[in-house]
Parts: structure tokens; sequence; C-alpha cells
């Protein structure tokens, strides 16, 4: 794959450095906690593309049509000649955006953006292929910490799809979001998707379904852990847990261990206990309320011009001028 556009903004010391840090400080902590940006090597860039698809998982259908039914008026309102995508794994909704941004002519480069390489590398071979006339120039980072270094050789929209804005914790979305706005002047775009606050009933099954394939993508962070730093967890030890936190009105993944056990981190010299029962969270997954991001969007420097949402107001799909 030497042929793809790709800046490495992150080594993969530094990225390894994180990794080490982010586990030390996680796993030593009570209650234990990992951040979901973990989650995300080839395998699990690989689960989270079959999770999309599946029937419990409602957000990617949803926003799915939510861009189809509205991507012409986003590329007529944001003229648009840069499209960067924060997080972009598969890139797959996006080419909705990207036909409809070159079919209204002003569009001439997309920047994925994402802490996997292999889900770049796979999405822009594609994507170059199928829009010949695009550029495209893929990055890799953390967008929570490398926003400075956008292209900004045309107006831009920065997009940030699928609600992974609900994977940070509170203030470290405050913080993300104003960055954000800051990267981009005045007159440029953000489009946010968003899950919604729904029905615990339909929320709860989309991280926790039937085929067990949420189960898989939650244990493959301790394979991560084990292949990167040398650690000796044994997955058949832990089991998936998905709970709707009603007070703060997130989703959080944990892992539980079914049994007592000592885990042994090798290159940080750790050993780290279990209690049967004990409990590692993995992720947050934080819904919304139109109200409390629209003020989120406010406080961080955005107007809200579009505000969609489809017919049972599970997701929106947001319009925000800087
Ligand atoms: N936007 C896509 C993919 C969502 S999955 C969609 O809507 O379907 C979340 C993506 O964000 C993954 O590809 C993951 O690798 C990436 N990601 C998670 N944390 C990240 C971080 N801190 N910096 C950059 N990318 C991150
Ligand atoms: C990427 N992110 C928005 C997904 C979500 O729904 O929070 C990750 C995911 N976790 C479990 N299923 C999907």
């Amino acid at each position: 794959m030497s042929d793809i556009a790709l800046d490495v903004h992150i080594s993969p010391e530094k990225l390894l450095e994180d990794l080490r840090s982010d586990v030390r400080q996680g796993l030593t902590a009570t209650p234990k906690w990992l951040s979901p940006k973990w989650f995300y090597d080839a395998t699990g860039s690989e689960l989270f593309e079959q999770i999309t698809e599946l029937p419990e998982y409602y957000p990617t259908r949803t926003e799915r049509a939510l861009i189809e039914a509205h991507a012409l008026d986003i590329a007529e309102r944001t003229d648009a000649a840069i499209l960067v995508e924060l997080g972009s794994g598969s890139s797959e909704k996006t080419r909705l955006l990207l036909e409809a941004g070159t079919k209204y002519g002003s569009l001439h480069k997309y920047v994925p953006q994402d802490v996997s390489p292999s889900a770049l590398e796979g999405a822009i071979a594609q994507i170059s292929h199928e829009f010949p006339s695009l550029e495209v120039q893929g990055i890799v980072s953390d967008f929570t910490d490398t926003l400075q270094n956008l292209p900004a050789d045309g107006s831009r929209t920065i997009a940030f799809l699928g609600g992974t804005l609900g994977n940070l914790i509170p203030d470290e979305r405050a913080v993300f979001l104003a960055d954000v706005a800051e990267a981009l002047v005045e007159g440029e775009f953000l489009l946010l998707g968003v899950g919604l606050v729904v029905d615990e009933s339909v929320v709860v099954p989309a991280y926790d379904d039937a085929a067990g394939v949420t189960a898989k993508f939650n244990a493959n962070v301790l394979s991560v852990l084990n292949g990167r730093l040398g650690a000796d967890f044994d997955a058949q030890k832990f089991e998936h847990v998905a709970l709707w936190n009603a007070e703060e009105e997130w989703i959080e993944m944990r892992l539980r261990a079914t049994i007592p056990q000592q885990v042994h981190i090798a290159d940080l010299d750790l050993d780290v206990s279990f209690d049967e029962g004990e409990e590692l969270r993995t992720e947050i997954s934080a819904k919304f309320r139109r109200d409390g991001i629209a003020r989120e969007l406010a406080d961080a420097g955005f107007r809200v011009d579009e505000f969609w949402t489809d017919p049972e107001e599970r997701f929106a799909l947001i319009l925000a001028r800087r």
C-alpha cells in the first residue's frame, strides 16, 4: 500500500507511550477503566464494521439515512472545498457527502483522519478509486490532540460522525469541541452526528447484541493489551457488560471478571488483580438531548444552523457554523 497518501502525525512510538501511560493510570485506578481509543487495532476496526450491520445497532443506518436525505443541502450550505473527517474509520457513509460535494462542484479535497492506519488505508484506496477528481490525504493522529495541522487551502467542513463524540468523557468533550472551533475560521462548518437519548429497551440491545459481536469487540481490547504490552489477560475470564447509566445518560461498556485473578503486564512491570465480579470500564457512549448538545456547541463557539433527526428521534445530524 505504498501509494496511499497518509500523513502520520502520531508516531507508533508516541502511540505506544500513550497506551502505556493510559493503561498504567486506568488499571491502577478504582474503579478500573480504559480509553475506547484502544479498541481500534485492525481486528477492532473490522469488528466495529460488523457492529454497524447488526439489526440491533440502529445508529449507523439511521445516520446514513439522514446523510442521504440532506447531503446536497449540506454541500450547498457549506460550499466546502475541503472535507476533513475525524475518526473516519471506513468512511462508508462519507461517500454520500463526497458524491454530493463533487456533484455540487465545490469539493476538491477529502482528509480522513483516524488513529487506526488499517482503517484509513482501506478507505483511502477505495475512495481514491471511486472519486478520481478528489485529492485524498489521510492523517493518522489522535483527534484529541492534533487539530492544529489541518489543511487550510480552501473553505473547510469538519465532519465528526457516528456518535463518536459520545465516547469522550464530558470534560474531554468540552475541550475537544473548543479545539475543533479553534481549528476553524468564521464561516466554516462542523457536521456532527450524535446519538439521542432513547428508551433503554432500544439502546441497551444496540450494545449487547444477540450474536455477541459487541462482546467480541469489547474483549478485543484485552488482546490489544496482550499484543502491544505483553500482558497475559485471558479473555475467557471476563464477560461483556453493557448498561444504561440513567443519571449520566450514557451507555457504559465494561468487562467483568468472572473469577478472581491476577494479570501481569510485562512491558509495564505491573501486576493487576481483579476480584470476582470486579468490572473494568472500557467505554462510555453518551446520548444527547437537543438543548444539551446545542448548549455545548454554543459554549465551544458554534451556532447550530440545522438539526436533522429521524422520525423516531434516535439520532441527530447537526450542521453547526463557526
Ligand atoms: N466515523 C465512523 C467510524 C466510527 S468508529 C462511523 O461513523 O462509522 C470510531 C472511529 O474513531 C474508529 O475508526 C477509531 O479508530 C477512531 N478513533 C477513536 N478514538 C480516536 C482518537 N482519539 N483519535 C483518532 N481516532 C480515533
Ligand atoms: C464509535 N462509537 C460511536 C461506537 C458507539 O456506539 O459508541 C462504538 C461502539 N461501541 C460499542 N458498539 C459500538
